[in-house]
């Protein structure tokens, strides 16, 4: 784990308040998909969780919705400015665990991080299908970026104006493994209508790093740090 400057690439809306951001800096020490960076934003006491959407050789792609003080502070920056953050943070999507056909299953802002995992899957061999859930039309993002990976992918609006209407849970079929990421109502769904899997989390977060404890949840394991145990956890060990 390290705090890293990273130089603003691009900085654009690609859907209703959600901006991806391209970032030039170190990323050689991420190892997983589905880990996240803590964003320090000048005048904001704590760091923003972001997770890592993609990476490559010293590019970092993050997907943000704007929702508070932060991220709107985010939206203002301009190409050629720089951001820190401390990462890689957390655990990330265990791949080799995955079997040949799961579903990957995000909603909303929970999407971002299932696209390096699909990217990392579909590498390894495996052939995961793509359910994506958004509440309308103007909150769709990434499913041309899915497709181009080769994969399957489906995706359902809430208010029907885009895809199927209804929810992610309803493009599921009949896969057993999930792989998902979303608010708590659909990751709950999700983990009821599959038989294993891997669930990421959101907490609130004090440090980040695994050293406040302000972020623990019980699991059937006892205690878990989300920012450092997880933000991914197994479905075996899930406690609602
Ligand atoms: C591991 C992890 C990965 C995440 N990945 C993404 C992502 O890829 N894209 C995305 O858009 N959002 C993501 N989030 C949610 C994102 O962290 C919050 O939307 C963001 O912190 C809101 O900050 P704000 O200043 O705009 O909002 P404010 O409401 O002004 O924030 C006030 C405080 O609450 C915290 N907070 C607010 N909402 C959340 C939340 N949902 N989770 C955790 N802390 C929160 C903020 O970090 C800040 O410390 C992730 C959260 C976690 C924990
Ligand atoms: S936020 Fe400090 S231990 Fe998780």
């Amino acid at each position: 784990m390290k705090d890293i400057e990273f130089k603003i690439l691009e900085n654009r809306e690609i859907a209703r308040d959600v901006f991806r951001m391209v970032l030039d800096g170190d990323t050689s020490e991420i190892t997983a998909p589905g880990q996240f960076v803590n964003i320090s934003l000048p005048g904001r006491y704590l760091r923003r969780p972001i997770s890592i959407c993609d990476w490559s050789k010293n590019k970092l792609t993050l997907i943000y919705k704007v929702v508070g003080h932060g991220t709107e502070d985010m939206s203002y920056m301009e190409t050629g400015e720089y951001l820190r953050a401390l990462m890689p943070l957390g655990n990330g999507y265990d791949i080799a665990a995955a079997p040949e056909n799961p579903v990957v299953a995000g909603g909303g802002v929970g999407v971002p991080p299932l696209y390096a995992l699909t990217r990392k899957l579909v590498e390894a061999g495996k052939h995961p299908y793509v359910a994506l859930g958004f509440n309308s039309k103007e909150d769709v993002f990434y499913e041309d970026e899915f497709r181009a990976l080769g994969v399957p992918v489906n995706v359902a609006t809430v208010d029907g104006s885009y895809g199927k209407k209804g929810f992610v849970t309803d493009l599921i079929g009949d896969h057993s493994y999930a792989f998902s990421c979303g608010p708590l109502p659909m990751l709950k769904a999700v983990y009821s209508r599959v038989q294993d899997g891997q669930f990421s989390f959101e907490a609130r977060m004090g440090c980040g790093f695994g050293a406040c404890m302000g972020c623990s949840t019980r699991t059937k394991d006892g205690y878990k740090r989300i920012c450092k145990d997880g933000p991914v956890l197994s479905w075996k060990e899930i406690v609602w």
